[in-house]
């Protein structure tokens, strides 16, 4: 039998472990929504730590971009960049195959066509890392449009968001020393989560501009996956043979984790999604390996064991490939970076190299993009929500 698959924080359905975590959080050895409080003084920008409030309990939910697909930007975009380039800058890329460090370009400054230059980069660069950005000091509503010229923009269901803002996804770790260490290591020897992000809504994320407020100097790094090369990789009998398998996403676990922290949701409730496990891209039409590992319950249809099989021998394959794998540093507080990244075609997860070192906070905000419903296009054919899925 194989090896059974565990969901990502599955061990939360453990009774003793889940009492464990309970009773570490009561004693404020493990952070709960509380912190959004405590810690928001000590932020250079408190106005982007924000739990919900009851009040927003299942506010939002119902989130769609049916047009998605026809109507992403990078449609628009000149494949030159011409008017995402149009200044002085220097570029280096991360590797020859995937993510470019840019720098010279200011994203603030960039008109419609920059814009759409900007969407087509990344849908073949897959990730682009911005420097010396003044984008966070233009406020919370200067990003939320920003963000929209791209898509409609996705509520997170329990993260912390800004301030009056709820679009804007907000992740935090607290400043400290090594005890934090000691605390996320302690029943884990490793804390990587691939993930493509939102990937348990019908409709998940097509770009996402992740957006520094404080960075550790060194560490605390984004990870990346090229879904695109994670697929051409295999031999064309495992594609063909993945290309007729949905894979089951769910928000489940998260939920727990949520609940557990004290988190009001905005949208109380667990889906589980069906996607392709290969997805075409609206724009450059490749295929790429929508391998959601955080969201992934199981394949559809299959036996447990087979399930396992297959969702296991994807893991290793993702996670064992540096050729396809590049990271994004952030550099600091004072590198200003925004990163932004395509998730159609890659998976991505932090990096908890930070915590044994005494470091300032490490807090961003996320601008999510709602994408199209994933599909996969086996005749090579534009495609469209009421197209039949390959499944
Ligand atoms: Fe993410």
């Amino acid at each position: 039998m194989a090896p059974a698959f565990k969901p990502f924080l599955s061990e939360l359905d453990n009774p003793q472990h889940y009492a464990k975590l309970k009773q570490r959080i009561e004693a404020g050895k493990l952070s709960d929504a509380k912190e959004a409080t405590s810690e928001q003084s000590k932020l250079l920008y408190p106005e982007y730590l924000v739990a919900a409030t009851p009040a927003e309990a299942n506010k939002y939910n119902n989130q769609k971009n049916v047009d998605g697909a026809k109507t992403d930007k990078g449609h628009l975009g000149d494949p030159e960049f011409k008017s995402l380039f149009n200044k002085p800058h220097k570029k280096f890329d991360l590797s020859p195959n995937l993510g470019t460090e840019i720098e010279g370009i200011q994203l603030s400054e960039l008109d419609d066509q920059g814009k759409n230059d900007l969407a087509l980069f990344l849908e073949t660069r897959g990730l682009a890392i911005f420097r010396n950005q003044d984008f966070r000091d233009k406020g919370p509503e200067f990003a939320v449009n920003f963000g929209k010229y791209f898509g409609p923009l996705h509520i997170h269901p329990v993260a912390y968001s800004a301030k009056d803002h709820p679009e804007l996804f907000v992740t935090f770790r607290k400043a400290g020393d090594g005890s934090r260490y000691e605390e996320a290591f302690k029943y884990t020897t490793g804390s990587y989560a691939w993930h493509s992000d939102v990937s348990f809504e019908e409709y998940p994320s097509s770009f996402s501009f992740f957006v520094a407020l404080e960075a550790p100097e060194s560490g605390g790094d984004t990870l990346f996956i090229d879904g695109r090369e994670a697929y051409r990789r295999l031999s064309p009998q495992v594609q063909k043979f993945l290309e007729g398998l949905t894979a089951i996403h769910s928000n489940y676990y998260q939920n727990k984790m949520a609940t557990l922290r004290n988190q009001v949701a905005k949208i109380k409730a667990d889906y589980f999604t069906e996607h392709p496990l290969v997805r075409t891209h609206p724009v450059t039409g490749e295929k790429s390996l929508f391998f959601s590992r955080v969201f992934i319950q199981k394949i559809k249809g299959l036996k447990a064991s087979e399930s396992d099989a297959i969702l296991n021998f994807l893991e290793d394959h993702v996670t064992n490939n540096p050729e396809f794998q590049v990271r994004a540093a952030h550099r600091g507080t004072d590198s200003r970076s925004v990163i932004v990244w395509d998730n159609r075609i890659l998976l991505h997860s932090h990096c908890n190299d930070f915590l044994q070192h005494e470091t300032s906070a490490r807090h961003h905000f996320r601008i999510t993009n709602i994408g199209e419903k994933p599909y996969l296009d086996t005749e090579g054919s534009s495609s469209d929500d009421e197209k039949p899925k390959a499944y």
